[in-house]
């Protein structure tokens, strides 16, 4: 149930001004019933009349918002539900909150931080307990709250867990969401609404379904194993399960791959083993955390350049700061700076040069308690702990409808699916950057779309910017299950708010009809009102 408020006690009590005005545009945009959204929704459910009859149903004839002036308490968006409350799935309901969407968040957990909660209850956070961020504390920050000054410029995981439990409580998310509430299975009815099965054996109805369940949960272990694996008589696991490096200690150990993990686990692992081999399939451009006296990602990096350009002067300034990596005695990069994910670490240099780490090349097989190396050399050896990346899952969709095989998506900007109208993606991007302040401009351009204040393009004109997009990044980076999802920050934002800009344009000249429809209606209700809905007079 739900009263009518004037709008101008609305405006009154704080509501924006462009709320007031799409609220009508959209009570009017539900008068045109069944009416074709010029072909831009072919894919899409056409809304409008559903928002009637959902207001009528509800018992309140005058709450049809025909006149500006009588406005409903209860938004007359699509309800939206979020799986996930990592620093991901937190931004896009702060989004939706801010627009005045009822939505509900689905965290497996029993806190928010996804990741970046050492010893995570849902068992998918890889921290271990002294890993420390890689993107600095002002680019990782959300853009209206800022992490405490007090914090390092590399802050500590603890620090970032912290940060992300106290945005839920400033914007005051956390009431939106069900913990220790795992979205078993998701999936869409004729009527396009999304049915979710919860772990709590309960089933919901949603609109929209935002999905920021994360990509860095689900281990790929080498493919295929190693020969030998099955025998090998010491420790093996994937750096996901790694959480300190007690195991190391006094051990032989040996890292594999040249990512961030490895980079961090063989450090830890080179203070306290015995030895510490790390080995590679190829080589990496290392970037220290630190160029010119300033954290590396807050360097100069204008989007309006191309960005061989600017890869090109990043690749100088290492050569210049630390050299190539084979003057340290790793592979050298079989690509040019720019062209892999970036490899950051204040600390392997040292480590390597202090004899700590003996670089080797790929595993050729296991044996026994050794290990042989593509250069036939051989060692004997504890530990194998396997840096070798993730897959990207959605164990809640049925795999034959969205499934990310060798983890490749077709979305248009890297949220929007251009067959399925109602579901979106936040923060499936690898940046080479931070992922908060993607998934916090992603999580608003989803609220204005489910506000009918941004209308996507045509899907063939999104199918046709999805493999522009696609051909660029598989000529740009060197061919690996890792470098599906890559976007620039800087350049990914800059696009976005373009994007966000076309697409206000279209929903203008499109009276802002909205692109999914409020069929579902539901418990997510709850959170529909803004604050400042809250103020109004009951
Ligand atoms: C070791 C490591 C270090 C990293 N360092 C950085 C860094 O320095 N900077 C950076 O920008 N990025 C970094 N990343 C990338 C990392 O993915 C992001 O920092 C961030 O964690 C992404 O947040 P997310 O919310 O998308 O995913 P997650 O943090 O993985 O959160 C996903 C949430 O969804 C929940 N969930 C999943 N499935 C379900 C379900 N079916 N039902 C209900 N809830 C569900 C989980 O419980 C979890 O809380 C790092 C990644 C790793 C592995
Ligand atoms: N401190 C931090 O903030 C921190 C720490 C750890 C991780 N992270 C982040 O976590 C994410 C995952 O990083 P990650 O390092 O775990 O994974 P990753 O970036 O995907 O790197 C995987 C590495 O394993 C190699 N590899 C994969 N399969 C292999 C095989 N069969 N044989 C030999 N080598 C193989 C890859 O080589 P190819 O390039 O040849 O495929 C690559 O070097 C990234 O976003 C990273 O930035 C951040």
């Amino acid at each position: 149930m739900f009263s009518a408020v004037d709008a101008k006690s609305v405006v009154a009590a704080g509501a924006d001004a462009g709320s007031v005005r799409h609220r009508a545009a959209a009570a009017s945009a539900a008068q045109r019933t069944g009416r074709d959204m010029g072909g831009h929704l072919n894919h899409t459910l056409t809304l409008a009349a559903p928002t009637l009859a959902r207001l009528c149903e509800a018992g309140e004839p005058d709450a049809t918002v025909t006149s500006a002036g009588t406005l409903p308490r209860v938004s007359p968006y699509p309800t939206a539900a979020v799986i996930g409350a990592g620093s991901s799935g937190i931004a896009a309901a702060k989004a939706l909150r801010d627009r005045g969407i009822a939505f509900t968040v689905f965290e497996a957990s029993d806190r928010v931080g996804g990741n970046w909660v050492f010893g995570n209850r849902n068992g998918m956070s890889a921290a271990y307990r002294g890993l420390h961020i890689n993107t600095s504390r002002d680019r990782m920050e959300f853009s209206d709250f800022p992490m405490p000054r007090s914090y390092p410029d590399y802050p500590h995981h603890t620090q970032i867990a912290a940060y992300f439990d106290a945005y839920v409580d400033h914007f005051g998310v956390r009431d939106a969401i069900r913990f220790e509430t795992r979205v078993a299975h998701a999936r869409r009815g004729a009527d396009g609404v999304w049915e979710l099965e919860l772990s709590d054996g309960s089933t919901e109805r949603f609109d929209a379904l935002l999905v920021a369940n994360g990509h860095h949960w689900d281990p790929r272990w080498p493919e295929p194993m190693f020969p030998g694996h099955e025998t090998f008589t010491g420790t093996q696991i994937h750096a996901h399960d790694y959480r300190d490096s007690d195991l190391f200690a006094g051990r032989r150990a040996l890292i594999l791959g040249m990512g961030n993990s490895a980079m961090d686990i063989a450090v830890e692992s080179s203070h306290v083993a015995e030895r510490t081999f790390l080995a590679a399939r190829r080589g990496a451009w290392i970037v220290p955390k630190y160029l010119f006296g300033r954290p590396v990602d807050q360097l100069p990096n204008d989007p309006r350049l191309p960005v061989k350009l600017r890869m090109r002067v990043f690749e100088t300034m290492i050569r210049l700061a630390v050299g190539t990596p084979d003057k340290y005695g790793l592979p050298r990069p079989d690509h040019r700076f720019g062209s892999a994910h970036p490899t950051v670490s204040g600390r392997i240099i040292d480590r390597l040069q202090h004899g700590a780490i003996t670089p080797k090349p790929n595993i050729a097989r296991l044996d026994g308690d050794e290990v042989e190396f593509a250069d036939g050399s051989r060692e004997r050896v504890d530990v194998v702990v396997y840096c070798t990346g993730y897959r990207i899952s959605f164990p809640f969709f049925d795999p034959g409808f969205i499934s990310a095989p060798d983890n490749r998506i077709e979305l248009f900007r890297r949220v929007v699916h251009p067959d399925i109208a109602n579901v979106f993606f936040v923060a499936l991007v690898q940046p080479l950057g931070a992922t908060m302040p993607i998934a916090e401009r992603q999580g608003e351009w989803i609220g204005d779309l489910l506000r009918g204040e941004y209308l996507p393009p045509r899907r063939a004109d999104m199918l046709r910017a999805i493999r522009a997009e696609d051909a660029a990044m598989r000529r740009r980076y060197v061919a690996s299950k890792r470098h599906t999802i890559q976007v620039d920050f800087d350049d990914y934002l800059r696009d976005l708010e373009a994007e966000r800009a076309a697409g206000a344009g279209r929903a203008r000249a499109a009276g802002y009809a909205l692109p999914v429809a409020p069929l579902a209606a539901g418990p997510g209700a709850a959170a529909a009102r803004r604050p400042e809905d809250e103020d109004v007079a009951a």
